[in-house]
């Protein structure tokens, strides 16, 4: 119930890469309040269902301990537009009813999109007040507007009040798009909370046994140990949308497959795209056995061999202990960096140019010749340079602290559009 003088906060959530970038925020929220000092938070948690189901939800929300949301909008899938018209209608409908002073966004997807343009063009009263939009990882850019999540990512900061920036990069691209630096806070990054947070919960996750992973080191040596595997994920529309992109990196990671297992847990758009495309026979389905109701758990013996899409956990302990990444995803860019993990990105560009200055990621290109090169780089080169800065698990509270400090200092709610200046 909302008493007079809290604050009321919004945070959105849609898709599985918001998860744990939210989790510590609301953690911070409740630790906030727990301490009694300044103004107690309202929170209220809303899920747009941009993801929906057990896998690339609901699983994230037990393994992270995040709440039941609040709200659910139940968007579910469909194409962009009919899924940012979806959250649109029915996220304002969430505004008006609750009025809250600010609304905190994270990353990249079409919710984050969707609920930023929503609170900006909202009004409250006569006098055209609106919630504050703090859009965190804001200022990251990849300066490809072929993707879908580059375009959320402009739109979504041309539209925000507040910017939390996980690294340098992201700060200096703001500045150059003409947002005033005061708005700009360098804070770390959320999902490094979360990862530092769940790493010891992470090695108790059984799946390096459920995939056979340990082995024993020599014979009539009783000590385990773990074997040497690579980890794969592929999701972009560009990578596995195209038949002959999609092969092009299966043919690019042969020679990484012919000497170490490849665990390779399938995102939904993939799996749909391998049988589409009869590109089974590059890839074993692994002779399943199911454990909590996921498919694809068993022994992992050489090759590409997948799995179903993990949870967070059991994907957190695969990366920990993993000789080698190979993706297209930008987070994992990040946990392989602060994991200190080699990583090779199947992208033609990053817009995380921390993770390669720090020496753990190459961005390798879609080509064969470029895939296999990179992940020859990364197999005899020492990994692992320095953290980014901030990046200490402390993220989310630098945030909430901001959020009050700024609440006290000038209000959260706006009247009319902060002006935006370059410095
Ligand atoms: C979305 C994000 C992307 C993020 C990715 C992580 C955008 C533009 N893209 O892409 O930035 O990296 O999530 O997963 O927001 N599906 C399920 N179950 C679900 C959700 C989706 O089976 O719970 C299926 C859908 O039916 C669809 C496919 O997965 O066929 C793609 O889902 P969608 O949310 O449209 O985009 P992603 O590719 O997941």
């Amino acid at each position: 119930m909302f008493r007079p003088g809290q604050i009321k906060i919004v945070t959105v959530v849609g898709a599985r890469p918001n998860f744990m970038k939210a989790a510590p925020i609301i953690r911070a929220i409740r630790d906030h309040n727990e301490k009694q000092e300044g103004p107690s938070i309202h929170h209220l948690l809303v899920h747009t269902g941009q993801h929906y189901d057990e896998v690339m939800s609901d699983r994230f929300f037990a393994d992270l301990g995040l709440p039941k949301p609040d709200v659910y909008l139940g968007v579910g899938s469909g194409s962009h537009a009919a899924q940012t018209a979806q959250v649109l209608e029915k996220f304002e409908g969430v505004l008006l009813r609750e009025k809250p002073q600010a609304v905190i966004v994270v990353g990249d997807v079409n919710s984050t999109l969707a609920c930023a343009l929503v609170a900006a063009k909202i009004t409250f009263d006569s006098a055209g007040s609106r919630p504050m939009i703090a859009h965190v990882e804001a200022g990251l850019r990849s300066f490809d507007r072929s993707m879908p999540e580059e375009i959320n990512r402009i739109v979504t900061d041309h539209v925000s009040d507040l910017f939390f920036v996980t690294e340098e990069s992201g700060f200096q691209n703001l500045c150059n798009e003409g947002i005033s630096p005061d708005n700009i806070h360098l804070v770390g990054n959320t999902m490094i909370d979360s990862l530092l947070a769940f790493s010891s919960k992470a090695d108790a996750s059984a799946i390096l046994d459920e995939l056979g992973l340990r082995a024993n080191i020599e014979e009539n040596d009783a000590s385990e140990s773990i074997r040497r595997y690579a980890l794969l994920t592929l999701h972009r529309p560009s990578n596995v949308d195209d038949r002959g992109a999609f092969l092009e990196i299966l043919e690019g990671l042969e020679e990484l497959a012919a000497n170490y297992p490849i665990v390779f847990p399938v995102h939904p758009r993939t799996q749909q795209r391998i049988r589409e495309f009869g590109l089974g026979n590059h890839i074993k389905m692994n002779p399943t056995k199911m454990k909590n109701g996921v498919q694809g758990v068993g022994f992992v013996d050489g090759g590409i061999t997948s799995t179903s899409p993990l949870g967070y956990l059991d994907f957190l302990c695969l990366m920990k202990h993993a000789t080698i990444v190979v993706t297209d995803s930008g987070g994992i860019q990040e946990e392989t960096t602060c994991l200190g993990i080699p990583c090779v990105t199947v992208r033609e560009n990053t817009e995380r140019p921390v993770t390669v200055e720090s020496g753990t990621n190459i961005v390798a290109g879609t080509s064969k010749e470029g895939i296999r090169n990179a992940i020859r780089r990364q197999m005899q080169g020492k990994s692992g340079g320095g953290m980014p800065k901030n990046w200490d698990g402390q993220a989310a509270t630098r945030i909430i602290d901001l959020l009050i400090r700024t609440h006290v200092n000038r209000g959260l709610s706006l009247q009319t559009q902060v002006s935006k200046s370059c410095a």
